[in-house]
């Protein structure tokens, strides 16, 4: 549990605050809604993060970008399955490129940039 949460959580974190140095607008805008939100006098609380919209947002950005653990855990397939034209038997070991699903073009437009939509 600590190794799964603690530098995932950290790498996070560090990818937010480079793409936050290299988007200062998008910085700005962070800045306003907590001020907005939460204030300045207290620390933001899990009851705010319903009202925190374009923070949301933004990290799900971050994280579409930037994912720490781009091939998640390895996977074994409990059954025999086909995935499209795949045939997947029981018990494969299966990796699954989050990394790729997240920066696929026929998906997202820009998929590399922090802008990029989904189609
Ligand atoms: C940005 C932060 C994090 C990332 C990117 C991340 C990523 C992941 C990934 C990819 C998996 C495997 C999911 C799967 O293959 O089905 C996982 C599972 C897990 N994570 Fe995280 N994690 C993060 C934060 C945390 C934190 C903060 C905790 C605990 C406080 C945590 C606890 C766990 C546990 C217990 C599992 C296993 C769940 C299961 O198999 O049922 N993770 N995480």
């Amino acid at each position: 549990m600590l190794a799964g949460s603690v530098d995932t959580s950290a790498t996070a974190i560090e990818w937010a605050l480079s793409e936050l140095i290299k988007h200062p607008r998008v910085m700005k805008k962070l800045q306003m809604e907590f001020e907005s939100v939460v204030g300045m006098k207290r620390m933001v609380e899990e009851s705010d993060l319903d009202k925190l919209e374009y923070s949301d947002m933004v990290i799900k950005k971050f994280i579409r970008t930037h994912p720490v653990a781009p091939l998640i855990l390895p996977h074994q397939s409990m059954k025999d399955c086909m995935v499209r034209d795949f045939f997947v038997p029981k018990k494969s070991r299966v990796v699954i490129n989050t990394g790729a699903i997240m920066r696929d073009p026929i998906a997202w437009s820009e998929p590399e940039k922090l802008s990029g939509k989904r189609h």
